[in-house]
């Protein structure tokens, strides 16, 4: 009984020491990854089953190797759009996500199209010239302690004012 007990109490310690140390990282480390996001293009902007959908290409340039530390086990990212409307005052959409596993996969720099399932859509029928906001949010989950996140704003953005469509948009949209 007393052996158990001593056991016991060695692995609770460790444990306390392994979840003290999570704590202190996450309380001294603020990561701060570098992050450059652009629309690269418009695609297309369609009235479409009786809603506006828009299309565009972006480009993507971020180092998330700050994100990793021992504690990190791996980060989730996505860059949402947001728009205001004239019905609704905040119309978000997720416009690409990835989860990221290994430190060395940290460095993006990549062209990023608009692709099954993301899709940008207003039944309003009000993307002409609307102004929009992309954010690009982060999202860590740790092995111990509680998860954390962060976002950045690129606005300025703006819909086209007409009806178009490129070649690059896959039929059936
Ligand atoms: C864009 O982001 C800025 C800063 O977070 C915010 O003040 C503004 O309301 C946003 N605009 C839209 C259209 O979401
Ligand atoms: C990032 O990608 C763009 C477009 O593919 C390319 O022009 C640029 O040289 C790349 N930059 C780096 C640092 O790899
Ligand atoms: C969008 O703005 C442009 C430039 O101001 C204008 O010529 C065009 O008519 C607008 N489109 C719509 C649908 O309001």
């Amino acid at each position: 009984m007393y052996r158990l007990n001593a056991l016991f109490t060695v692995a609770s310690t460790a444990l306390a020491v392994i979840c003290a140390a999570a704590a202190l990282t996450d309380w001294t480390f603020t990561p701060d990854p570098s992050v450059d996001l652009k629309v690269k293009s418009y695609d297309g902007l369609q009235r479409e089953a009786g809603e506006h959908r828009a299309w565009m290409t972006m480009q993507l340039k971020t180092d998330l190797g700050s994100l990793f530390h021992w504690n990190t086990k791996q980060a989730f990212v996505y860059i949402t759009a947001e728009f205001e409307t004239p019905r609704n005052k905040v119309n978000q959409a997720v416009v690409w996500s990835r989860i990221v596993q290994h430190q060395k996969d940290a460095k993006i720099n990549e062209t990023l199209r608009f692709g099954y399932p993301y899709q940008l859509t207003d039944p309003g029928l009000s993307l002409h010239n609307t102004t929009f906001n992309l954010t690009f949010d982060w999202e860590t989950v740790p092995l111990v302690g509680a998860m954390r996140r962060d976002k950045r704003v690129f606005s300025g953005m703006k819909f086209p004012g007409e009806y178009f469509r490129t070649r690059s948009i896959p039929k059936g949209w």
